[in-house]
């Protein structure tokens, strides 16, 4: 970039900026017209007007007797206490929309031009991201792997583009990577190793039988939106999205159609009813989404992962990993009984997920999973009803596949959080399986 470029991007993004502060009053400002409304009409202001009235006559009306007069001012004063909650309450709900509501809205940000291109052309030339060749569908820029694998050998797990923040998901930087890890340790021209990672296509080539398929695949089992693939054809290579990927709705192959409309989606709420509304745009997935990505996540600011012990749903990040590992899942739709163990009380026969510490076979209390008491990030838990604000653990918490591994890749075999092969009885420092195993480290 020459310096009057330079200059030239520099007072661009200064423009945005101030752009953006002006929407940004307006928005708040708008948002805070609506939200008034339902409010006042949810309150009923004549109910208000009837109960001041009816206190007022209170007050007028002649005191008879001591004792009737006592229990008329005593009224009289819990009628002013209850009007005055009320007034103190609704100042509150103002106040607190005033102020929350200009930052609830978690689409996409930025201009058009940021991320699409009308005719993938630019005086006579394709325009791209990160190399990758188009036109791409929904006319985007890059396509998937042009966003969110955008430089490959910079060291940035978040890149700004606009206004639009982009989550990496392969650059080179080993202690920088988001929650997902980092494609990096699979990627080919990067010295990959493919038993660390997810296969994707665009990212690394299909790894050799038997890992050309998932293991423990099992055929036509629920998911969200009707059921997963009746086979996994072995020369089928993973996708980031639709029935062969994680990510949107997987009951659609298309990659961008699975996920079509997720970006521009409001996400305030994680309901899992539409795919921008799932965790992660992974569809019918609960939980609550770290602003960053984890980026600089913090014991009590990172991911919320949904567990569920009963396992009657499927919107758990654990569920979302059966779909297509099924025989590691206890959930009945999936490996149950016959390949994991009973959920209860259980002798396992395959490690458990989605199962809660109150229910290990010796029992909570004095059993070793009772010392697991901070949250630790490097061996996550899942809750009921999850925050991304818990701090502490308890007999509540939920093992999950993400208590051990990570989604994308990571720099260890089997997509862990951590070296297995330095796993060892002598080293009780609480680290990868001692996290929860805590007696069995010597110490
Ligand atoms: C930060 C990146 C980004 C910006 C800025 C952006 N888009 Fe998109 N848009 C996407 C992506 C990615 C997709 C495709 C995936 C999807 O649908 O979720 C998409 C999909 C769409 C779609 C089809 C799906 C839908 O939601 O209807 C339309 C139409 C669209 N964009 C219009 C626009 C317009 C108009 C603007 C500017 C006002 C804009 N976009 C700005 C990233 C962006
Ligand atoms: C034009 C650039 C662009 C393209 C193309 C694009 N994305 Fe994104 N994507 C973004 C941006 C920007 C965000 C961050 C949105 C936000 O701030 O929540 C994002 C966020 C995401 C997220 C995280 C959502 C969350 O809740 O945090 C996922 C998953 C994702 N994209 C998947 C995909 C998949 C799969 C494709 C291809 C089908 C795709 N993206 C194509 C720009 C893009
Ligand atoms: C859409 C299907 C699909 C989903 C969903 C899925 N996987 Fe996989 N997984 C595969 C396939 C296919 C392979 C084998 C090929 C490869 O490694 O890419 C695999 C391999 C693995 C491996 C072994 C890696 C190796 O190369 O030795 C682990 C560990 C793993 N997955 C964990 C997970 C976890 C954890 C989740 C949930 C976050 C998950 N998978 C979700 C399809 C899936
Ligand atoms: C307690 C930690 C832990 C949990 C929880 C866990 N895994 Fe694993 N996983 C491992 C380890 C360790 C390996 C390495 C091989 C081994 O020891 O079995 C592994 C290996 C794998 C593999 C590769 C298998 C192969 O044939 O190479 C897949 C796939 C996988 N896990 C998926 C899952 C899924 C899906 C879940 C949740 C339902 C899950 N894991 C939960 C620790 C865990
Ligand atoms: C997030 C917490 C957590 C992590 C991390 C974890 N485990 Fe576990 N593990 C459990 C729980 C809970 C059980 C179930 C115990 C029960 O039912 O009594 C269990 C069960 C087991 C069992 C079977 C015990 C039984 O009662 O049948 C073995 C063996 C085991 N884990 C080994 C490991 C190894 C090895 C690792 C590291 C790769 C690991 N665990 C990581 C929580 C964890």
């Amino acid at each position: 970039m020459s310096y009057r470029q330079m200059r030239r991007a520099k007072s661009e993004e200064l423009r945005a900026q101030r752009t953006e502060t002006i929407a940004k009053r307006k928005r708040s400002c708008s948002l805070f017209i609506e939200n008034i409304i339902p409010v006042v009409v949810i309150i009923r202001p004549d109910r208000i007007i009837q109960f001041l009235s009816r206190m007022l006559s209170e007050l007028d009306s002649p005191i008879k007797s001591g004792n009737d007069g006592n229990k008329n001012t005593k009224s009289f004063l819990k009628s002013l206490r209850i009007c005055s909650i009320i007034i103190f309450a609704l100042c509150s709900m103002l106040f607190a929309l005033c102020f929350f509501s200009s930052d609830a809205n978690a689409r996409v940000k930025g201009k058009c031009k940021d991320c699409h291109t009308m005719h993938y052309s630019y005086e006579g030339e394709g325009i791209t991201y990160g190399d990758r060749q188009g036109p791409f569908p929904i006319l985007t820029k890059g396509g998937c792997l042009g966003c969110h694998a955008q430089n490959t050998n910079g060291v940035n797990s978040i890149i700004t583009s606009g206004q639009a923040k982009i989550p990496q998901v392969l650059h080179h930087n080993e202690n920088n990577d988001l929650a997902g890890g980092n494609f990096y340790y699979v990627a080919d021209g990067y010295n990959p190793d493919y038993s660390k990672g997810h296969n994707v296509i665009g990212v690394s080539h299909q790894e050799n039988t038997p890992m050309n398929i998932p293991p423990a695949f099992i055929k036509s089992v629920f998911i969200p939106g009707g059921l997963g693939p009746t086979d996994w054809p072995v020369q089928q290579q993973l996708t980031c999205a639709g029935t062969w990927g994680c990510h949107g709705n997987r009951t659609v192959e298309d990659p961008y159609e699975s996920v079509y409309g997720a970006h521009h989606t409001d996400d305030s709420a994680i309901d899992g009813i539409t795919v921008g509304k799932s965790y992660r745009f992974l569809y019918g997935i609960k939980g609550a989404e770290h602003k960053n990505w984890e980026y600089l996540a913090t014991v009590n600011n990172h991911n919320g992962y949904k567990g569920d012990i009963a396992h009657n749903t499927m919107d758990t990040i654990s569920y979302l990993c059966g779909e297509c590992h099924a025989k590691f899942h206890p959930n009945q739709n999936l490996g149950g009984i016959k390949e994991v163990g009973y959920v209860y009380n259980s002798i396992w026969r395959r490690h458990p997920a989605d199962i809660a510490f109150s229910s290990v076979h010796v029992g909570f209390k004095n059993s070793e999973y009772e010392n697991y008491v901070r949250y630790r990030i490097e061996a996550p838990v899942a809750f009921g009803q999850p925050t991304g604000g818990e701090e502490v653990v308890d007999s509540t918490s939920i093992i999950m596949c993400l208590s051990c591994h990570r989604a994308h890749a990571s720099q260890y075999p089997d997509i862990l959080r951590w070296d297995y092969a330095k796993m060892d009885l002598r080293n009780g420092t609480g680290k990868g399986c001692l996290a929860c195993h805590t007696k069995k480290g010597e110490h």
